[in-house]
């Protein structure tokens, strides 16, 4: 049994600039809409799914056009990861995979099942959804499908300005389609690393897979 899943929230509406929802709102309608292959090593799709449809901001167009969400990633956010971990915290040195937007438009979309590599993920929603759009994470570590992270979870509606930290390398999580067709939920995700699961920890076919490393 895996520890029973816990996360932690800080509220940080009045924290950030003016019009900050506008401003991703925006990046994120022109995000990289489109089927995304299933992830490799972390995946916890069921075998017949091999594509799952979403949006995604990569990591330089956030520093681009979102540079006050790259600096916090950095800064004060990083603080927050301290006080929600044991351990001290570091943010990713590698900047491809540091902040990005994961993107859900309409009702066909949602975010893969699977796993993390990273000790600590932080997750700042920026989009709020009265249903749909949730966030699942399975209390069974060996849960292998959305249909078994379902049967016993834990479940985090999206709330625009709430940032939680979590660990969720033993606890299969995905987010749900949105309930309504003209909906966008948008979020920011970004990882976080420690001495006991240092950033060079990342399985190196991630990488492969996102980037083209070899
Ligand atoms: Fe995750």
């Amino acid at each position: 049994m895996p520890p029973r899943f816990r996360w932690t929230t800080f509220d940080l509406n009045g924290r950030f600039p003016a019009g900050w929802q506008r401003d991703i709102r925006a990046v994120a309608a022109v995000a990289d809409f489109r089927e995304f292959p299933r992830t490799p090593v972390l995946s916890r799709e069921a075998p017949e799914v091999q594509r799952i449809s979403r949006g995604r901001v990569h990591a330089d167009q956030v520093r681009q056009h979102l540079p006050w969400l790259y600096r916090a990633y950095r800064g004060e956010f990083l603080e927050l990861a301290g006080l929600a971990c044991a351990e001290r915290v570091a943010a990713a040195r590698d900047d491809r995979y540091g902040v990005v937007l994961n993107v859900q438009r309409g009702t066909t979309m949602r975010f893969e099942c699977h796993v993390d590599s990273n000790p600590l993920t932080g997750l700042l929603f920026c989009t709020d959804h009265q249903a749909g759009g949730e966030l699942v994470f399975a209390h069974d570590a060996t849960a292998a499908d959305v249909c078994s992270v379902e049967r016993d979870c834990s479940v985090i509606r999206p709330r625009a300005g709430h940032l939680i930290f979590f660990d969720a390398r033993q606890h299969p999580h995905y987010a749900r389609p949105l309930a309504t067709a003209h909906d966008m939920r948008v979020v920011a995700v970004m990882n976080f690393y420690t001495e006991s699961c240092p950033e060079s920890t990342r399985p190196r076919e991630l990488n492969k897979h996102l980037y083209g490393d070899d």
